[in-house]
């Protein structure tokens, strides 16, 4: 094998930068050359890259964001579309193509494979970690990470006035940062995709939840943490409703895109260096339409069309947890 090329696309992910250089690092130790693509598909329509050596991914890994920057691209689901990225990969003599992004990304990965003969290799960098297949997704520690810190300071505000916090965390259609944020910043409440059914329910049991905690701490802060799409107007609505029903103060938060920025952490960044390091490997062994993942701690190669036909689901450790601390039928009988 001697060209290989990479791209970073959709949302972009802290650790992006540190799996591009595990990918350069390890194909210039087996004398292969790597091209990376900008702007994620786009680049590949537009052949717009560059040749990435070893001086081009020095003192990267501690950056978030991408050196290659990111987009999601629309136009690339038609016929048409990866024909032309099929030629211009042809054209630059590139034999496979790693792609490091989420579930969008992946697709694009499979709808180039029915058009090109090279090898397609999917890299999971999202800090959704919706991605079946692998345990975690690069990114996903570092945004756990922010939500936290800001929930953290929100939490110290909220307390000196005995406030109601609703704190919107990302994750698209996933519970993954909601759950793992609630439970590391100790917080009163979760509504997340996964554990939640018929939302006026749900809001009759935060208005449970919050009288027996009011009952038993008397005035105190309350913090709920809502994924993302989940409630229609989103927390900024909630909070109304809440305070329609209870006239408690209720103050919205919505972390947005922060949580998408930010210097990896360690544990992404590591995850980004071994997944970078095996795509290429496996690159070299023939391998195609596959994404690298970690399962148990070892690395792993997973269909990438499986990668999106299962909901991945939460910890189911840590959702026991979650509901056995703040258990809804107990407050009821009390
Ligand atoms: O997939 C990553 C992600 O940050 C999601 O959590 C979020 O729903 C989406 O991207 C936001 O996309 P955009 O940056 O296009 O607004």
């Amino acid at each position: 094998m001697q060209k290989i090329a990479v791209l970073t696309s959709g949302g972009d992910a802290p650790g992006m930068n540190a799996c591009i250089r595990a990918i350069v690092l390890t194909a210039e130790h087996f004398g292969i050359q790597v091209i990376g693509y900008k702007h994620g598909y786009n680049g590949l329509l537009e052949q717009e890259y560059q040749v990435l050596k070893a001086s081009n991914v020095s003192n990267i890994i501690q950056r978030g964001g991408t050196i290659l920057r990111s987009a999601r691209c629309l136009n690339f689901k038609s016929d048409v579309s990866a024909k032309l990225a099929a030629k211009n990969l042809n054209a630059l003599g590139i034999e496979a193509l790693l792609v490091i992004g989420g579930d969008g990304s992946f697709h694009g990965v499979c709808h180039l494979a029915a058009h090109w003969q090279g090898q397609v290799i999917g890299l999971p960098g999202t800090i959704d970690n919706d991605i079946f297949g692998t345990d975690a997704t690069i990114g996903y520690f570092t945004a756990i990470e922010t939500a936290l810190e800001s929930i953290d300071k929100v939490r110290d505000t909220a307390d000196a006035f005995e406030r109601i916090f609703l704190v919107e965390v990302m994750g698209r259609h996933a519970g993954f940062i909601g759950l793992s944020a609630a439970l590391a910043s100790a917080s009163d409440h979760v509504l997340v995709p996964e554990l939640c059914g018929d939302l006026n329910v749900e809001l009759d049991n935060i208005v449970l939840r919050l009288n027996a905690s009011m009952q038993k701490r008397g005035n105190s802060s309350f913090i709920i943490i809502v994924a993302e799409n989940l409630w229609p107007g989103g927390v900024t609505n909630l909070a109304q409703v809440l305070h329609e029903k209870t006239n408690l103060e209720c103050r919205p938060v919505i972390l947005g895109h922060v949580q998408r920025g930010g210097s990896p952490v360690s544990q992404d960044r590591i995850l980004a260096t071994k997944l970078g390091a095996y795509a290429v490997e496996q690159a070299m062994a023939g391998k195609s339409q596959i994404m690298v993942g970690e399962q148990n701690n070892k690395v792993v190669a997973y269909p990438i069309e499986l990668t999106w036909q299962q909901r991945k689901p939460l910890d189911p450790y840590l959702v026991e947890i979650q509901q056995d601390f703040f258990d809804i039928s107990k407050i009821t009988q009390a």
